[in-house]
């Protein structure tokens, strides 16, 4: 686990409602990430990425997720496969659907563009202060900044879930970043602004049966799904762990969200963080420096620590309310 030592923050305060694009493979969690998006940001775009399912799956999930809010938000798809490496998808996770265990409706609105790196490059390019909050593979960020690099010193920063100080796909790998850790290279190794919600932290945050019943009492449409999922992605949770390990479904992606809108949620330490890309047993790790050398490597990204799990469900239930008809 992270030593918490807090650091001075290296950045500004974030305004309370920033711009966002969500790079995202639904997923239960960036279900939940969306919601939260929709309602707590000026959310500008949405770009799909394959990962929890592939890419046609994920895109699908994200355009149902367009009408349940029914907000007027561009979606489009991105990279059906990592840079280097075979898609693995999380299908024991999230089901072959990757969004099992509700009935979705099908979605009624049409895709606005099957290249999200050059969507990501536009938005960036013509809107200040756009944060990037990727929530799967760093794949189409990756990308984006690959074709259009001057989009690095552009955006506002980089809200991410992925990578820890422990893994869940393995020992020591977090899915995001081990399903494809070339591109998630790309974007530490970048100079851009980051913010890490990693397993750390959204390990407590979860989806505890008392949770998902007040999801479920506030009734609709959307709540009514978002309940069933998270019903669905909390059995998994702990029938896959110890007795009494996790009480519900950690709910790693609506925290890259809450980070920047509500910074003041949680704990966070300034670090030099570098992923692993060659390692046998260590393929991406994200290798956090916690050496408290007076000469250390100037810090890379602000990793989050600690999350008041309560205020934080709070914010996701009226994001939630606010869309339920
Ligand atoms: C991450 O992997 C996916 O299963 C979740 O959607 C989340 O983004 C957690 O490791
Ligand atoms: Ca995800």
């Amino acid at each position: 686990m992270l030593a918490v030592m807090p650091d001075a923050p290296s950045s500004s305060p974030p305004p309370s409602r920033p711009t966002v694009l969500l790079d995202c493979d639904p997923g239960h969690d960036d279900a939940i990430a969306i919601v939260t998006a929709a309602r707590h940001t000026d959310l500008v775009g949405i770009t799909t990425v394959a990962g929890n399912a592939p890419l046609e799956r994920t895109t699908h999930n994200a355009l149902v997720m367009r009408d349940l809010l029914g907000i007027d938000v561009p979606v489009h798809s991105g990279a059906a496969r990592p840079l280097v490496r075979d898609p693995v998808f999380a299908v024991d996770v999230h089901g072959s659907s990757g969004l099992d265990g509700a009935d979705l409706p099908a979605p009624t609105t049409p895709l606005d563009g099957t290249d999200a790196a050059r969507f990501i490059a536009a938005t960036v390019r013509s809107t200040e202060d756009v944060w990037l909050v990727p929530t799967g593979p760093l794949t189409n960020i990756a990308l984006a900044m690959r074709i259009a690099p001057d989009i690095i010193d552009r955006v506002r920063g980089v809200s991410l879930m992925g990578g820890g100080s422990f893994g869940n796909r393995t020992a020591t790998g977090e899915f995001n970043i081990w399903a494809d850790p070339e591109a998630a290279h790309v974007v530490f190794d970048s100079g851009v602004d980051l913010t890490m919600a990693g397993l750390d932290v959204t390990h407590q945050f979860l989806a505890t049966a008392e949770r998902v019943e007040r999801v479920r009492a506030a009734a609709g449409a959307l709540a009514t799904v978002l309940a069933d999922l998270m019903v669905f992605f909390s059995a998994i949770y702990r029938e896959r762990h110890d007795d009494g390990a996790l009480l519900g479904g950690a709910v790693h992606d609506p925290l890259a969200v809450l980070a920047i809108t509500h910074p003041d949620v949680f704990g966070s330490v300034r670090r030099r963080v570098d992923v692993e890309t060659h390692g046998v047993l260590t393929r991406g790790m994200t290798v956090i420096d916690e050496r408290l050398l007076r000469s250390r490597p100037a810090p890379n990204c602000t990793v989050l620590t600690s999350v008041d799990a309560d205020t934080a469900f709070e914010l996701i239930l009226d994001a939630i309310t606010h869309f339920t008809t």
